[in-house]
């Protein structure tokens, strides 16, 4: 087995067609891997697709794709998707254990693109097989990083980052050895409240945080994107993936969200990866590793862009960079609790109960009050994890109306 950027290739990654089941194949990063998945031609075959209850888009992919399962995670979905796909030659499976089943079906790669850590399970069975896994949902990570990295390094399962700057550094890593690295930068695009005062993001209403101004993303990500939590998310992403204390990780607010990542060795080189902001690039780069597919669209035009600027992150303006940062910091549960009261708090903004600083309110005082119940402990399995964050579940539903109450 060689090993490439720290990144093992399996014998299978040779085959000249790989089958590809992609979990969350209704969502963003769904479309764009079915784009590159139909542009590599014969290179790929999709074994199976889940969504969560979208039933008329899941249908047509897996017709589309001549996809040998698909899963619906919604059970009450399952009758319907069954109905149309009948006489297709596609099973259909619905609820929870059928994201599961799609994940085990005998596919080289796994692309791990459900929004959110219900995302965990599937993912894990996946890695529990030794299937590369392209990963997007990197709730798996901040939910339950370690777990799932000794998981992955037991059934030799590839983790690809899908995350735009992780690829970077990955991709930016191979530069050099990994004890010569001296810190890994993740770059922001700041989002659309980049520019906006403190006052001015009280009255940020979900149709402006959506907005954002480089990538086409899904709903939750972009409002992450917009607090800066998807920041704090990747930092400790990239402390998993990489094996990098906190200390080495670094983020710089980069507008053109052309420069994705970079890695600073001892000697003084900084390696980065630049290219336009298109998800297909890192996803493509992931399914075909380590060849390289050719790039459809636009390519990076420097000269036209010609400037390229980067400033430190505003973390007074934008708190929940920095609650991710002490999560990360405190270790255990702390990352665990914070994704968790995070989907709580953003699907309540997103919702109207919520205002936009209220978002990281809710995720300091849901922390506090884990604190309290000395909740931190680092989990020792995946159902302790998925424990975890129940209960911060709960807390963060618990609080909601008091937060939400307060002016911030
Ligand atoms: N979009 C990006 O550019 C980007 C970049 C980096 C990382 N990511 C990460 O990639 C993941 C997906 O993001 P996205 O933007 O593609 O999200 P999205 O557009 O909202 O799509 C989410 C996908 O997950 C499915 N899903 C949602 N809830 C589910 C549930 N409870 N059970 C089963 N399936 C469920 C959805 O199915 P339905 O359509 O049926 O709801 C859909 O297929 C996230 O973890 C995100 O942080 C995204």
């Amino acid at each position: 087995m060689a090993v490439r950027g720290n990144v093992r290739l399996n014998a299978e990654q040779s085959l000249r067609t790989r089958r590809v089941t992609i979990l969350g194949a209704t969502g963003s990063i769904g479309a764009s891997t079915l784009d590159m998945i139909r542009r590599g031609g014969d290179r790929f075959q999709v074994e199976a697709v889940s969504a969560h209850n979208n039933v008329a888009a899941l249908a047509k992919i897996a017709r589309d794709t001549k996809a040998r399962y698909a899963a619906i995670g919604d059970a009450g979905a399952y009758k319907d998707l069954k109905e149309a796909l009948a006489g297709t030659g596609t099973e259909a499976g619905g609820g929870p254990e059928a994201l599961v089943e799609a994940a085990l079906h005998p596919a080289e790669v796994v692309v791990a693109a459900i929004s959110g850590a219900i995302g965990l399970k599937p993912t894990l069975a996946a890695v529990s097989r030794g299937a590369t896994i392209a990963l997007a949902n990197k709730e798996c990570l901040v939910c339950a990083g370690a777990l799932f990295m000794r998981a992955a390094a037991a059934a030799k399962a590839n983790v690809l980052p899908v995350d735009s700057e992780h690829n970077a550094v990955l991709q930016a890593l191979t530069a050099g050895r990994r004890e010569d690295v001296r810190r890994v930068i993740l770059t922001a695009s700041g989002g659309p409240f980049r520019t906006w005062t403190a006052e001015a993001m009280r009255g940020a209403t979900p149709a402006q945080a959506l907005q954002h101004p480089n990538w086409s993303m899904g709903a939750k990500i972009s409002i992450d994107s917009a607090t800066l939590m998807n920041k704090g998310l990747e930092l400790i992403e990239a402390h998993h993936l990489f094996s990098l204390e906190p200390d080495k990780l670094d983020v710089l607010v980069h507008p053109q969200s052309v420069v994705h990542g970079m890695v600073e060795f001892r000697d003084g080189s900084v390696v980065a990866q630049l290219g336009v902001p298109d998800m297909r690039i890192p996803i493509g780069m992931c399914l075909l590793w380590p060849e390289r597919m050719d790039w459809p669209a636009g390519r990076l035009d420097l000269a036209q862009i010609a400037n390229l600027t980067f400033s430190l992150p505003d973390t007074d303006r934008f708190p929940a960079l920095r609650l991710a940062r002490e999560a990360l910091a405190e270790g255990g549960s702390a990352t665990t609790v914070l994704n968790a009261a995070n989907e709580v708090a953003v699907a309540a903004f997103a919702g109207g109960k919520l205002s936009f600083p209220g978002i990281a309110a809710l995720v300091g005082h849901t922390l506090d009050a884990a604190r309290g119940r000395g909740m931190m402990k680092e989990p020792q399995n995946i159902e302790e994890a998925l424990g975890v964050d129940h209960i911060a579940r709960s807390l963060a539903h618990d609080l909601l109306p008091q937060i939400a109450a307060k002016a911030f």
